[in-house]
């Protein structure tokens, strides 16, 4: 400030001296130093306010003078605010990528109900285009009359629950189902928030029809029971009748503890780790199991028998729980045996097939199934003939149990069938869990 009062005066003195010097006249002189220096200082603050107004970037980097320093210091004020702004502007598109990933979508919505953001999550339920529907009415463009409803009402305590607007290409069967939940914040601002709860929904449905499904498999031989107990106390009956009665009053009971049997092995199954690889059991003895409960049903259940033969290519041991293996193999071979007709063949195998997995195989002559039933044979409780199933004892969990026993020791269940010719049930061990039996030495 003392460098502008002292050039101030410096021009005016200059003038003053100069106009004496030619005109003899001091104040005119002073005058017009005083005016050029006032002209002089007005440019520069013209072009500063300039620069100020068209480029700020531009501002020069050090002038001398008031000016320059007022440049100088404006430029700082802008380089530390520009700052600010970066380090925010990165903080917000930080949050921005953390709500992207989300798996749940979030939309946020202004006082008029337009879309203000949205992740892609959301816009992918919606089937909209997370740019260029920005500012749509969002009751435009999810038009489910619960959720309209539910948007306008402004009691957001609880969830809708409505089939997505957009369903994923190709998407066969169960829709997708969302949750959306409002949650307004900041006033009369809202930010829904969506879940994908199908596989929830699945779950629950599952467990529903399974709950139905043994209450259902439990009271029907509870009811038979009944009555034949009711029989029992209400009419007097000889001693044969009675035996009668009580040899089929067991056959009820041992029904249901074949199917409480089946479901804890089940639970079982599903609630443990997979089988260590360590333990190691000749196949030629789980095939010689087979072999004899195999008989011994045949002649149980038909007068005539079948027709049998077992093959063992490889004289293989497979690693696993043994039990499980076991009741594996032996659940195959008493479908064959139970769904083939007396005087029916049923060929049991065991080989390595060419890529070093091994294949234990049943193949019966029996009614066979048709393709339809095939993909589903190994849910719970299906059956393809529900009384067949019953008359010979079972309980529609035996392919469920050799299916999860298969994928517990990292395997396959196979099912090949044509109706009137028979089928082929293959459960086939990956490579790890097959290797050649050692051999022993011979006395
Ligand atoms: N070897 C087979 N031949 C024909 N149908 C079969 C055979 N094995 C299984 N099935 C069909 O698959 C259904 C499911 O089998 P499974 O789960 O073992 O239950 P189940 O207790 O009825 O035997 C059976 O009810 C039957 O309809
Ligand atoms: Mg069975």
């Amino acid at each position: 400030m003392p460098f502008r009062v002292a050039a101030f005066l410096a021009f005016s003195l200059a003038g003053a001296v100069l106009a004496y010097a030619t005109f003899g006249r001091v104040w005119a002189g002073a005058w017009a130093g005083a005016a050029i220096w006032l002209v002089l200082d007005a440019v520069r603050a013209k072009r500063l306010l300039d620069v100020m107004r068209h480029d700020v970037a531009a501002l020069p980097t050090r002038g001398h003078g008031v000016w320059g320093e007022l440049a100088e210091r404006i430029r700082k004020v802008l380089r530390e605010r520009d700052k600010q702004i970066r380090q925010s502007d990165d903080r917000l598109q930080e949050f921005l990528a953390a709500i992207q990933a989300s798996p749940n979508g979030v939309v946020l919505i202004d006082e008029q109900g337009r879309i203000e953001w949205c992740n892609q999550t959301a816009a992918g339920q919606f089937g909209i285009d997370a740019k260029r529907d920005l500012q749509q009415h969002l009751a435009n463009l999810v038009r489910d009359p619960a959720f309209v409803a539910y948007l306008a009402s402004w009691n957001y305590s609880r969830d809708v629950v409505i089939d997505a607007p957009s369903q994923p290409a190709g998407h066969r069967g169960h829709p997708v189902r969302l949750s959306m939940q409002v949650h307004p914040y900041a006033g009369n601002r809202r930010m829904l928030l969506t879940r994908d709860i199908t596989a929830l929904e699945q779950a629950e449905t599952m467990r529903r029809d399974f709950v139905a499904n043994v209450s259902h498999e439990i009271r029907t031989p509870l009811t038979v029971l009944a009555g034949f107990v009711e029989t029992l106390q209400s009419l007097p009956l000889d001693a044969d009748e009675r035996a009668r009665y009580l040899r089929l009053m067991a056959q009820q009971s041992h029904r249901m503890e074949t199917l409480v049997n089946d479901l804890l092995t089940l639970s079982r199954l599903e609630g443990n780790a997979a089988p260590p690889n360590s333990h190691w059991t000749p196949v030629r003895a789980l095939l010689a199991h087979c072999e004899e409960e195999a008989r011994a049903l045949s002649k149980q259940i038909s007068s005539q028998g079948h027709k049998f033969s077992f093959s063992q290519e490889a004289d293989s041991e497979i690693s696993g729980a043994p039990v499980e293996l076991q009741s594996a193999m032996s659940n195959l071979l008493s479908n064959a045996i139970r769904y083939t007709p007396g005087g029916g063949e049923i060929a049991v195998s065991w080989r390595l097939l060419p890529d070093g997995r091994g294949e234990y195989a049943v193949r019966d002559t029996g009614p066979g199934v048709a393709a339809e039933h095939i993909p589903r044979l190994t849910e719970r409780f299906y059956r393809v003939d529900r009384s067949r199933s019953r008359e010979t004892g079972g309980t529609g969990l035996g392919l469920a149990i050799v299916k999860h026993i298969a994928q517990r020791h990292g395997g396959e269940l196979r099912i090949e069938s044509t109706v009137g010719k028979g089928s082929r049930f293959a459960l086939v061990l990956p490579v790890a869990r097959v290797r050649q039996a050692a051999v022993k030495a011979r006395a």
